[in-house]
Order: structure tokens, then C-alpha cells, then sequence
């Protein structure tokens, strides 16, 4: 069986391909450039193309079974999602497994989120065989905050106190994998959540505990100031600097509903994941000391 993934060489995308060469799929990966050598495993096959063009696309699609498809943060999400699923459906694939987000038509004044929504509908309503994966908030976000917290002592997402479910990309992947090898798992919606929530001064908390320091909550009282900090200085949420003020409203949008009404989880749904996975899934507080030994000795 081969399996296209879209978005291979991001953080879950990469994590996709490894459990799926794991299971002993085989692999094809998109992407709009020459990679280095040694950026994907050698087993994988490349395909170059591009989800704004249906032609690279559909060359792309050709000859796999399965698709992940993974959308990067755009605003023209919508429409890479859409353009490739009906291509999906032409190529006669027997699987899809989509990556939205969890709360999806909770928060559809949020474009990301009404995007993942439409895109779901859309899916819903069609006529092939789908899983969709409803990731939180990536606890490797954190990554990307590391001269914040290290340098200036402060932790900057304005996360509320309401409570953030989070979410392992290394989980999704996994998750990603079973849906796509095992049976079952067709016309499903799982919400990939932990048994931890993040918020703004339990996450200050935990990193002061971790780097022996006092972190301070940037707190929540004005998102003026973030959007223009985004603006000006990239996305909090990735490493390297992406200062696009589309996203920067967006992001906006999504901590303003995060703090006004939590984005929650349950116990029951951290219990359905734990039962997919055949473990508890990996949390906050597990990856944020993954982090902190990591920058103590780089
Ligand atoms: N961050 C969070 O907390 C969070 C939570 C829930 C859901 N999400 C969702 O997760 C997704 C982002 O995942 P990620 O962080 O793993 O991604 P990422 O690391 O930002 O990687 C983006 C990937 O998209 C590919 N890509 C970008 N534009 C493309 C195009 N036009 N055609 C083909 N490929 C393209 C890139 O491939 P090349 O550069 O190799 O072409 C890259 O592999 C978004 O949909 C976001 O809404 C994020």
C-alpha cells in the first residue's frame, strides 16, 4: 500500500511519514522543493508539487492508495484542501485522513478554523472513505519560545486561565497511521486531546519549576499588542519568523475565544485517544521537561 502525505517535510507531516514506514507502508511525500539529502528517510519517494496547482497535484496523487493530507497554515487553506480532496475522489482513492482542528465549528469566527470546518463538511458529505483528525493546541509550539522564556523570562502565549487542550504531533502521527493501516476507523472524527490543559499562568508555573527562574505570564489583556508583536517579530507558534498580518489576526481571533470561552478537554475524550493509541497520550508537562534538558545542554 502507498500512502501520499502532504505537508512531509512540516513538524507532523515528518512525524506521519516515520509511522507510516514504521508499519511497513510505502511512502510518497509532497513537496514543492529539492529537499537535502537526508531530509526525508531514503525509503520515502518524493513528489514535487505544489496544493496551489491541481496539476503537480494530481501527478501526485497518481498510483497511491491512501492520502494524509495535511493543509500548512494559509489563507487560501480552503482551497488547497478542497482542490486536492476532489482530486482524491477522481484518482479513486480508498482513504482519506484529514487534519482539522479540535473545536472546529466551535470557533468559526477564527478563518483557520472555519476553513478546517467547510473543508470537514465537505468530506462528511462526499462519498469516500475518511478519518478526521482534530489536533489542539501542538505542544511543540513551545519550541519556538525559547529565547522568551530563557532569555527574557517570560511566557508570551496570552493562553486565558480558562484551560487549552494540547496536543503531541508525535501522537497525531500515530493516531494518522492506524487510521490509514488498520480497519475500523472509517467516517470517524476523533478529537486528539491530552489529560492536560495549558493555561497562562500554570504554563508560566511549569517552566519556572523547569529552568529554575522566574517566569512571568505576558498575560491577556492586550491582544492590540500581539497582533502587532506578531506582525512585527513572526508567529509565536513557529520557530522560524513568518510576520504575515493574516495570520497574525488570526491567531488574534483564536487566544481572544481561547481566554473569553477555554478550549477545553474532557476526560472522556483523553480516555478515547488513550484507547486508540494503547497508552495515555503524551502531555504538556512531558514535553515542556523534553525541552528544558534539551536547551540545558545545547
Ligand atoms: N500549531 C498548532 O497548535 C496547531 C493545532 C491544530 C492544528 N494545526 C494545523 O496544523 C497545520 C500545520 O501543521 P504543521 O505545523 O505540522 O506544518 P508546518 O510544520 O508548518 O509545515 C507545513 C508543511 O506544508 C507544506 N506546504 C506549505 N505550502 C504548501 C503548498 N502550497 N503545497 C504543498 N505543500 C505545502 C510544507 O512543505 P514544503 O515547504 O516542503 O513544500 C510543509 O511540509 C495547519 O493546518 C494548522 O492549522 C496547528
Amino acid at each position: 500500500m502507498k500512502v501520499l502525505v502532504t505537508g512531509a517535510t512540516g513538524r507532523t507531516g515528518s512525524e506521519v511519514v516515520k509511522a507510516l514506514l514504521e508499519r511497513g507502508v510505502d511512502v510518497r511525500a509532497l513537496t514543492r522543493k529539492q529537499l537535502k539529502p537526508g531530509t526525508l528517510p531514503s525509503a520515502v519517494e518524493i513528489a514535487l508539487g505544489d496544493l496551489t496547482d491541481p496539476v503537480s497535484t494530481a501527478e501526485a496523487l497518481k498510483d497511491v492508495d491512501k492520502l494524509f493530507l495535511l493543509i500548512a497554515g494559509v489563507p487560501d487553506e480552503i482551497v488547497q484542501a478542497l482542490t486536492t480532496y476532489s482530486l482524491s475522489k477522481r484518482a479513486g482513492l480508498k482513504h482519506m485522513t484529514y487534519l482539522s482542528v479540535y473545536q472546529a465549528d466551535r470557533f468559526l469566527e477564527v478563518p483557520h478554523f472555519a476553513a478546517k470546518y467547510a473543508v470537514e463538511e465537505a468530506i462528511r458529505a462526499g462519498r469516500m472513505p475518511y478519518t478526521i483528525l482534530r489536533p489542539a493546541y501542538f505542544v511543540q509550539n513551545e519550541r519556538g519560545l525559547k529565547a522568551a522564556l530563557t532569555d527574557t523570562g517570560v511566557y508570551p502565549i496570552p493562553a486565558g486561565n480558562r484551560g487549552v487542550a494540547v496536543t503531541d504531533v508525535r501522537d497525531i502521527a500515530e493516531v494518522a497511521a492506524i487510521s490509514l493501516t488498520e480497519e475500523g476507523h472509517e467516517g470517524k472524527t476523533y478529537d486528539l486531546v491530552s489529560s492536560d490543559m495549558l493555561t497562562g499562568p500554570g504554563a508560566a508555573a511549569t517552566w519556572s519549576k523547569l529552568l529554575g527562574k522566574k517566569i512571568t505570564y505576558a498575560g491577556h489583556g492586550d491582544f492590540d499588542n500581539f497582533e502587532v508583536r506578531m506582525r512585527k517579530t513572526g508567529n509565536p507558534l513557529r520557530e522560524t519568523a513568518n510576520p504575515i498580518s493574516w495570520l497574525a489576526h488570526d491567531l488574534r481571533l483564536m487566544f481572544e475565544g481561547f481566554v473569553e470561552r477555554g478550549f477545553r478537554n474532557t476526560e472522556d475524550q483523553t480516555a478515547r485517544v488513550a484507547a486508540l493509541l494503547g497508552r495515555p497520550p503524551r502531555t504538556y508537562s512531558a514535553y515542556a521537561e523534553e525541552l528544558a534538558t534539551e536547551w540545558a545542554t545545547s
